[in-house]
């Protein structure tokens, strides 16, 4: 994990690319669980002044505008030292790369004070590449047979629920990252919320979450750099040297809680990582004013000169159930999905958005005085993203801790996986309510003019930690998507067909 500057490379030298993939291993993830900010607080003070200690290096999905390859190398190194080269290798043999620091906004830097991150995009044509010794997936796929989905993945910690953040079983993250890993995915796809950790570990709540990196006081946010790495960096170790990574922003990373993070470390995009950027007001630092990041999209190619474009919408923001001057604001992002994604002959198209189209919550979930009194959740999104839904075959999000899928007739089917090791939801009461999607309780429509959809034909749902593995099926548009729990025991099949999803 820590190294020194890398030697000038020798000619016609191949650098270490031969060391076996994820060989971090479940070590990693269990150890973090339960070191936690020890081991933290030790990695980030490994080095000397000029030694710089490599924490962690991935490869990002990104914007073929950001990078024609379509992916950026990025690094996460302590606070000492400069950023190192990726070691390239294409048919010419090996060149070095240099990496550049993305800097987190001035009145956000002292809480990230303690890492660095590095990026590059990486040139098209590479072979193999490596960060320090670290092999890191060096281009995007030629062909993805199979695509890894998991998200809503931190451990909760906040004033209404502690999770087990000290057991490996109680926050199947690091689990489920090596159990991805040894799936060997050709691609890697997270819908969005990482960052859980919202207060101090309580007094009386030590054997759970003792450990836990707290938010730093004075700041808008709940987040850190030694949180990111206790939170998602450390444990999704196991995963970062087999795939690129599609990573989107949830609203565990709104600017008032994990913005500045996500940008940092997630984010494949130039110049966003002061989006999130504190301002100071009245001597107050204040939390960035609500945004959206411009849609952006990736091809993967599949099967049979398939093509597979994914649509990635920041629903960061916004409201579950109330409908809000916000959906205008929103609805921008999905008109941008749609514009990304008119049909080509031989693509086909997923939107992929945190907060769910279509999806049921249970109606434990519901206050007693809610004045919809209906079970569908995110109905902002559903008016934000109506009418524009024709061109996908499948909406991916998270979100709601559970895995689910849903059926509205003559729309695209709804994955929801939020089950990717936050605390998960109750897990009762799940089923199709009387109207459909944008009805109030009695049928009628939620917002004058707006038909309500028709109601849903199928929901299957699952309150269980796990992952999914997705494979393209023989037919245009059809896909099989396994899930698993995050031990690995099978926890249903979904298939995808006509627009058509089906799990059981
Ligand atoms: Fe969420």
């Amino acid at each position: 994990m820590t190294s020194t500057d890398t030697p000038d490379l020798p000619p016609n030298t191949t650098p270490d690319a031969t060391r076996p993939a994820s060989r971090h291993g479940l070590w990693i993830g269990a150890a973090v669980v339960l070191v936690g900010v020890a081991m933290i607080a030790a990695l980030l003070a490994v080095g000397h002044s000029h030694q710089r200690a490599l924490i962690a290096a991935y490869t990002l999905v990104a914007p073929t505008d950001v990078a024609a390859s379509g992916v950026v190398a990025r690094a996460v190194i302590g606070a000492d030292g400069d950023c190192p080269d990726v070691i390239g290798v294409d048919a010419t043999g090996p060149q070095r790369i240099t990496m550049t620091k993305r800097v987190p906004a001035p009145t956000a830097a002292p809480v990230f004070a303690d890492v660095q991150i590095c990026t590059t995009p990486l040139p098209v044509g590479l072979s193999e590449a490596s960060v320090d010794g670290e092999t890191i997936p060096a281009a995007m796929p030629t062909q993805v047979d199979e695509l890894a989905i998991f998200a809503d993945s931190g451990c909760r910690v906040d004033d209404k629920r502690i999770q087990d953040c000290n057991d490996p079983d109680g926050w199947p993250l690091g689990q489920i990252a090596q159990r991805i890993a040894d799936a060997r995915p050709d691609l890697i796809l997270d819908p969005g919320d990482y960052y859980y950790r919202e207060i101090a570990c309580p007094d009386d709540q030590q054997d759970l979450c003792g450990g836990t990196v707290a938010p730093v006081p004075g700041y808008p946010f709940d987040e850190s750099g030694a949180g990111w790495l206790q939170d998602a960096i450390m444990p999704m170790q196991p995963m970062f040297s087999v795939a690129p990574m599609a990573m989107l922003r949830g609203n565990h990373e709104d600017c008032g809680r994990a913005g500045n993070g996500f940008f940092l470390f997630f984010d494949p995009r130039p110049g966003t990582e002061g989006i999130c950027a504190p301002v100071e007001r009245d001597g107050k630092l204040r939390a960035a004013a609500p945004q959206t990041t411009p849609t952006w999209s990736f091809d993967l190619p599949l099967r049979d000169a398939r093509t597979l474009r994914v649509a990635m919408v920041d629903s960061a923001y916004g409201t579950d159930k109330e409908v809000t001057p916000w959906v205008e604001q929103q609805r921008v992002s999905y008109q941008q999905a749609a514009d990304l994604t008119v049909p080509e002959p031989g693509v086909e198209s997923w939107l992929v958005t945190h907060r769910p189209l279509f999806a049921l919550i249970s109606n434990r979930n519901l206050p007693d005085d809610d004045p919809l009194a209906e079970p569908w959740s995110s109905d902002g999104q559903m008016l934000a993203a109506y009418g524009l839904l024709d061109h996908y075959e499948m909406i991916l999000a998270s979100h709601n801790h559970y895995l689910q899928s849903v059926q509205i007739p003559g729309q695209p089917g709804a994955l929801i996986m939020g089950n990717g090791g936050a605390l998960l939801d109750p897990a009762e009461d799940y089923a199709i309510p009387e109207f459909g999607p944008l009805a109030k309780a009695d049928g009628t429509p939620l917002v004058d003019g707006v038909e309500p959809y028709p109601n849903a034909t199928h929901m299957w749902t699952r309150v269980q930690y796990g992952y999914a593995l997705a494979s393209p099926g023989d037919a245009p548009g059809s896909w099989t998507i396994e899930q698993y729990e995050f031990n690995g025991t099978p926890l249903g099949t979904c298939t995808v067909a006509d627009r058509t999803i089906n799990c059981s």
